[in-house]
């Protein structure tokens, strides 16, 4: 299956410059999300996952059905300002903008084993602010699972050893 076929490519979104990879494509063909998820789940498997963390928004729509198909739980990264409980906090830089991602702080039990899964591998800012956020509840970061990399962007490099794994690559 060719699922670049299935990303948009949106010319100027949402500054002049930027090539947004418009993922609602793919998604709405229910075969082909079912295989991007079902490869995804093949390319981690061996990771040895306890439980998937992704970030707001996108990140949900990766990450859920995966920690589904994988069989493990799944621990939302949202946004400043929307979590019920105790959190932690910590702000990053996206690729255009500047955010705050948070967790619960008995999100993650210390040592268990983490996969970040996310649409997309820009700047790794996002990776980077979840990967810090997990690290200071005692996760350990297994890897990281992503729909579409950006090559361009070197977002690979700011992760350092990480285990990385994309479908589609820019
Ligand atoms: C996008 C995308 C990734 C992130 C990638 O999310 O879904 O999470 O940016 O960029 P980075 O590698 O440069 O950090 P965005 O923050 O736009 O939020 P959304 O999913 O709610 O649209």
């Amino acid at each position: 299956m060719n699922f670049k076929d299935y990303i948009r490519v949106i010319h100027d979104f949402p500054q002049p410059g930027i090539r947004f990879k418009d993922i609602t494509t793919l998604l709405q063909n229910g075969e082909v999300y079912r295989g991007a998820i079902d490869e995804l789940k093949k390319l981690v498997e061996a990771m040895n996952i306890d439980v998937i963390a992704g970030p707001e928004a996108r990140g949900f729509v990766i990450g859920a059905p995966l920690s589904y198909a994988l069989g493990v739980g799944f621990v939302p990264i949202r946004k400043s300002g929307k979590l019920p409980a105790d959190a932690i906090e910590a702000s990053y830089s996206l690729e255009y903008g500047k955010d705050k991602l948070a967790m619960h702080r008995d999100a993650i039990k210390p040592g268990q084993r983490v996969l970040i899964a996310d649409d997309l591998l820009a700047t790794g800012g996002t990776i980077q602010t979840s990967l810090n956020l997990i690290e200071q509840l005692g996760g350990v970061v297994a890897g990281a699972a992503f729909l579409i990399e950006l090559n361009y962007l070197n977002g690979r490099e700011k992760l350092g050893d990480m285990d990385i794994v994309s479908l589609v690559q820019y």
